[in-house]
């Protein structure tokens, strides 16, 4: 009877560790071994954090930014914030709209703590990035995934067909993790007037949200109207957008009252941000826009490398967004006698040195995810070690 006492909660049981950074371990592993792998699998670009921001962030330290702050985060960066959204989509926010958090993941697990009871459904169109499931089983909630169309575009009559008297929130991704599909201003119109018709809110993952191709823009769904915004609780990251990752700066977007709410709830939680990340992150909204087309270009030339490259292997969609290829690898699995994608994926990092996702990591069977966030020299060598062994 005692000995229930040593065991963990039901609620960390429940939850599936992520693929992603257990294969992240699996490689560091290979690496320590002294194996030459190339890394696809990552969800950050190459290169540097920005030079101004790297200072902003050493001179906040010298000046002792290092004391405990608001637990919203500091009124400057707010500010900032309020004011480039404003300026990129149009929108009326202010600082009291926007809270700080230790990366978009931790303003998923805000949300939903703070919106969900037990029971509660959460719409999420498939394929999904890892975190969204567990960040909602956490909270009580129960995932309801619905397929994307052919074109991993929002399937909007299965949304609507999913939604029962238990619906909660439709969630999107886009740019999507780990598709590269941009949602358009049409389909976005449709999920606003889906949660309008049965009174949901919408929390829309932008963490991509600069990182779109082809011509394609991405559209921001809280600025579509008022009754938008008020429903929408829009999570940022300066992750991905200013190659940031370890600073760990993610936000949300929302009406007041809601941030008020999530404010409660991170005073008990892990209080304010890092203090001084917080100097380097104003510093990233001032960076000359130039820089960012620069990073942007260079992705989108990366894009069309792995996406010639790589196509000579699999049938491969070009993305819109995001820095992932996705391809379907139903032929390859089969001609290699393989059982799935978990088994093609390690095939190819045993066989190949090269690590790749299994589409299944994100509820997609006969996929993998290829990152081209990484070199040139490395997108050109992974193809040739793939090209030996497929
Ligand atoms: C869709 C999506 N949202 C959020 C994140 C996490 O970003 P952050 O570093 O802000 O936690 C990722 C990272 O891979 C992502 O793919």
């Amino acid at each position: 009877m005692y000995n229930k006492h040593m065991e963990n909660s039901n609620r960390v049981k429940s939850i599936e560790p992520s693929k992603s950074i257990s294969l992240s371990a699996k490689i560091a592993e290979l690496k320590e071994q002294g194996e030459d792998i190339i890394g696809l699998n990552v969800g950050e670009p190459d290169f540097a954090t920005p030079a101004p921001i790297i200072e902003a962030t050493i001179k906040a330290l010298k000046e002792n930014k290092t004391r405990y702050s608001l637990v919203q985060g500091l009124d400057q960066l707010r500010d900032g914030i309020a004011y480039y959204l404003n300026k990129k989509y149009n929108l009326n926010a202010n600082k009291d709209h926007i809270l700080l958090g230790n990366g978009s993941k931790h303003i998923l697990y805000l949300i939903f703590q703070t919106l969900l009871n037990d029971g509660d459904e959460v719409i999420i169109p498939s394929p999904y990035w890892v975190t969204f499931p567990e960040s909602v089983k956490l909270a009580g909630g129960v995932p309801k995934f619905v397929e994307t169309l052919d074109n991993f575009q929002l399937d909007l009559n299965a949304i609507e067909s999913a939604i029962t008297d238990k619906t909660k929130v439709i969630l999107i991704n886009t740019p999507n993790n780990p598709t590269g599909a941009v949602y358009n201003e049409e389909s976005l119109n449709k999920v606003v007037e889906l949660a309008v018709k049965y009174d949901l809110k919408i929390v829309s993952d932008e963490a991509y949200e600069i990182l779109t191709y082809n011509k394609v823009k991405h559209v921001n769904i809280s600025s579509l109207s008022e009754e938008a915004f008020n429903r929408t609780l829009t999570v940022q990251s300066f992750s991905k957008s200013f190659c940031m990752t370890g600073f760990r700066i993610g936000y949300l977007c929302a009406e007041k009252s809601f941030i008020d709410d999530v404010n409660k709830l991170q005073g008990h939680l892990s209080g304010n941000n890092c203090t001084f990340a917080q100097y380097g992150a104003l510093e990233a909204l001032r960076l000359d826009a130039g820089l960012i087309r620069i990073l942007t270009k260079e992705l989108e030339s990366r894009m069309k490398l792995a996406h010639q490259l790589f196509s000579e292997f699999f049938p491969i969609e070009k993305p819109d967004g995001a820095f992932y290829l996705f391809p379907n690898v139903t032929e390859t699995i089969e001609k290699l006698g393989l059982k799935n994608s978990e088994e093609l994926s390690l095939y190819i990092l045993e066989k190949a040195k090269v690590a790749i996702l299994p589409g299944i990591a994100f509820g997609k069977e006969n996929h993998l995810r290829i990152s081209f966030a990484q070199s040139r020299e490395e997108i050109i060598e992974a193809h040739k070690r793939m090209k030996e062994v497929l």
